[in-house]
């Protein structure tokens, strides 16, 4: 007999990207920031070591109250997590469970993973050739989960099209999950449909656009139905996600918008500058509005590019599935790193 259940014996978990302590090393594998967060991070922590004797206040009242305030909605409309990938596996629970969800075969990895250990049946719809979300196949019996712009390739599926989607979820009772890790470094988000549909759940990250990767914070904006259901789980799992340090860090950060934006333009300029000067190298590179490239680096299989940036100290992501092996996602760093890159690739292609 088995001390593991037969649940904890099925699971196949999700695989991080690696967090080596290699001295020197430029750091493109993760998507996280390259610029620290707003300096009003460390202000709002000073002197918060004695209330951590206390309990956070569970429903991050203050926290929630802001991320309302710059997304132009109420703090009902407002759910916190530890990370998003949390947010995510609470409405996988809440919404998906026991239903069979539809997903593009090219998303986020870590949807399987909680369908497995959520009960989800998954449709899973290639994308099209060119890696867009193939719109009319995603619409089968019901809810619908898509990461945009998608990860890994940084492709966004454009708003109107995401609102076809909403509409067909909203016509069989079903909520649309749109996963928005990336949507800070888009043209466009899907906050407009929240004035118009009840069922769309947008869930967005402090891990990218703010350089919080370490903090561990993600939130959900939805209907204060949806929102409600999202509450309800977490109440039957763990009160406290959001500690009393991520409260006041996260608020800190997302109240400083001048910040943010620069950050983030500084990440687009050096990305498209850095797609522009691998495109002209010879190398296909994906539309990305996100803050990672996707790259060709290969014809068949871009694994010995990925060793070879590594030995340069450079390290990437890349993924072994058949439509994938050929590409590597690269973060966008700072202007300096992805000079490197560029150089790098340069040499390997000559
Ligand atoms: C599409 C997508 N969703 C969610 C996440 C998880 O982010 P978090 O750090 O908030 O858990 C990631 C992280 O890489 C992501 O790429």
């Amino acid at each position: 007999m088995a001390y593991e259940s037969s649940l904890a014996l099925s699971l196949t978990p999700y695989t991080a990207g690696e967090q080596p302590k290699i001295p020197g090393l430029i750091k493109l594998n993760t998507n996280e920031n390259p610029y620290p967060p707003s300096p009003r991070v460390a202000e709002a922590l000073q002197g918060l070591a004695d209330s951590l004797r206390l309990y956070p206040d569970m429903e991050a009242t203050a926290l929630r109250e802001a991320i309302a305030q710059v997304n132009g909605v109420v703090p009902e409309q407002v759910f916190c997590g530890n990370g998003s990938d949390e947010v995510l596996a609470f409405a996988f629970a809440a919404f998906f469970a026991g239903k069979t969800l539809a997903v593009p075969d090219i998303t986020y990895s870590f949807y399987p993973v909680y369908a497995k250990l959520f009960g989800v049946a998954l449709h899973t719809v290639p994308l099209r050739e060119d890696f867009t979300v193939d719109v009319p196949a995603m619409q089968a019996e019901g809810p619908i989960a898509l990461a945009n712009p998608n990860a890994p390739t940084g492709v966004r599926l454009p708003l109107e099209r995401v609102r076809t989607l909403a509409e067909h979820c909203r016509d069989k009772d079903a909520v649309l999950l749109v996963d928005e890790a990336y949507a800070a470094f888009a043209e466009e988000n899907a906050r407009p449909l929240m004035d118009d549909f009840d069922n769309v759940l947008i869930v967005r990250t402090f891990s990218k656009s703010h350089g919080l990767a370490g903090l561990r914070l993600g939130y959900a904006l939805g209907s204060r139905r949806l929102i409600d259901a999202l509450r309800r789980v977490r109440d039957s799992f763990n009160s406290y996600p959001v500690d009393r340090l991520a409260q006041a860090a996260a608020r800190a950060a997302i109240l400083d918008t001048a910040y943010t934006e620069e950050a983030v333009r500084r990440v687009k300029a050096t990305r498209d500058g850095c797609a522009e000067a691998l495109r002209a190298l010879g190398y296909q590179v994906l539309p990305s509005e996100t803050n990672f490239l996707f790259v060709r680096a290969d014809e068949t299989d871009a694994a010995p590019v990925m060793q070879a940036l590594r030995e340069q100290r450079i390290l990437v992501r890349h993924f072994s599935a058949p439509r994938l092996k050929a590409w590597l996602r690269i973060t966008v760093g700072t202007q300096e790193e992805m000079e490197r890159v560029v150089e790098a690739l340069g040499r390997l292609k000559a």
